[in-house]
């Protein structure tokens, strides 16, 4: 498949936007969002069983973990950690010591190389397999099968690049290009598989998941809240939206845009012309900015406090130090700058505002159509 097929369609839909209102959200009616569905205990807990626990999650990049090493992180109050052999090999597992249950390695959100790892309690050791490897005074066990006690391993698997998973043991992981249906053509089409882990930026904010997802399904806000940084690269809230089964593709018009009709359509980048988004369902965002990836992994605690996990992708490692200051600067801008100074703070605004009672409802406008598509697929999947 060439690479106009992929996109060409999209962008002469993004040109007939850009004309006149083309697009079929223009024909949507006005809905409202109840502010419950943000602050309210049991829906928490429903969305906790019936999504997160049920639906592949994706935890990251693979290129974020070179062979022998493991990265631990708490994800939705379920201790998680991912290890990758020295041959290469990924595994998603508990965190958890299968002698007592304590945590098995400490460090949080950091890459720590490890040949084995071994339980700060009372010793056990496992391989990176999470096979258990070592018993300190093993006569005390006469017992003990140690084939039956390697780590809780969680379904998961690499596909485009990315680490997929199921925080719950005993679910049965989908067919990942089943799961993403259209998108897994557009992930292959981006390369994101070939892309380079840069860095990553984990931080726990004061807001529901889903207000963190509504801000980054709408571009009615990028020029007015984002007037000061990325703004004037786009314009006015042009896009052609799609929801793709529960999943949601935006292309999102920039100033330079028009440039295309210059070009041959075989040349037309979803990042170099425009800005396309992917959000897969339930709680995971691709936004390709036009010389690197930013997905943005959404892992809630509470009704009111989500894990923002940032992770930037690069096209090649930097192969200098001008290529290193870069690389940060686009990502002090982008993370600090924009998401964490500007969207978050306002994701964080609003959940207090919604405890305040001062609305009842939430207006979403056919600019912000998504919202409506992203919250329906919710609905569908809770009893
Ligand atoms: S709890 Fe891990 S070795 Fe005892
Ligand atoms: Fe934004």
């Amino acid at each position: 498949m060439t690479t106009a097929t992929v996109w060409q369609p999209l962008f002469e839909r993004l040109m007939a936007e850009m004309d006149r209102r083309s697009s079929p959200d223009w024909q949507a009616p006005q809905v409202t969002l109840d502010p419950a569905i943000y602050q309210a205990p049991e829906r928490f807990a429903a969305e906790r069983q019936h999504l997160f626990a049920r639906l592949p999650l994706c935890l990251g990049h693979a290129d974020q973990l070179e062979p022998g090493s493991v990265l631990a992180f708490e994800l939705c109050g379920v201790p998680i950690l991912m290890a990758r052999g020295r041959d290469g090999t990924f595994g998603v597992f508990l965190n958890v010591c299968r002698h007592r249950g304590a945590r098995l390695v400490g460090e949080q959100g950091e890459v720590c190389r490890k040949q084995s790892l071994v339980c700060p309690y009372h010793g056990w050791a496992y391989r990176l397999d999470g096979s258990l490897a070592g018993v300190p005074r093993a006569e005390a066990f006469p017992d003990l099968d140690k084939g039956l006690r390697g780590l809780r391993r969680l379904p998961s698997t690499v596909r485009h690049g990315l680490v997929w998973a199921m925080l719950d043991p005993d679910a049965e992981l989908p067919e990942m290009a089943a799961y993403l249906g259209e998108l897994d053509r557009e992930l292959e089409a981006i390369g994101i598989a070939d892309h380079r882990f840069y860095r990553q930026h984990a931080v726990t904010r004061a807001a529901n998941w889903k207000l963190i997802v509504d801000a980054f399904l709408e571009v009615y806000h990028v020029t007015r809240l984002h007037a000061g940084t990325i703004g004037p690269f786009f314009s006015d809230a042009v896009a052609v939206n799609d929801g793709v089964g529960r999943h949601v593709r935006a292309l999102i018009a920039r100033e330079d845009t028009p440039e295309i009709l210059s070009l041959p359509p075989q040349q037309w980048s979803p990042q170099q012309h425009a800005t396309l988004v992917h959000f897969v369902f339930p709680n995971s965002i691709f936004i390709y900015h036009p010389d690197y990836i930013s997905h943005l992994g959404l892992f809630p605690n509470a009704a009111d406090q989500t894990l923002f996990v940032h992770t930037m992708l690069i096209p090649e490692k930097p192969a200098d130090e001008k290529a290193e200051a870069h690389w940060r600067r686009s990502f002090d801008l982008i993370d600090d700058g924009v998401f964490n100074r500007e969207d978050l703070v306002i994701c964080e605004q609003i959940q207090r505002g919604l405890k305040s009672g001062a609305n009842d409802a939430l207006i979403v406008g056919r600019l912000e159509h998504n919202l409506h598509r992203f919250h329906a697929s919710i609905d569908a999947a809770l009893p």
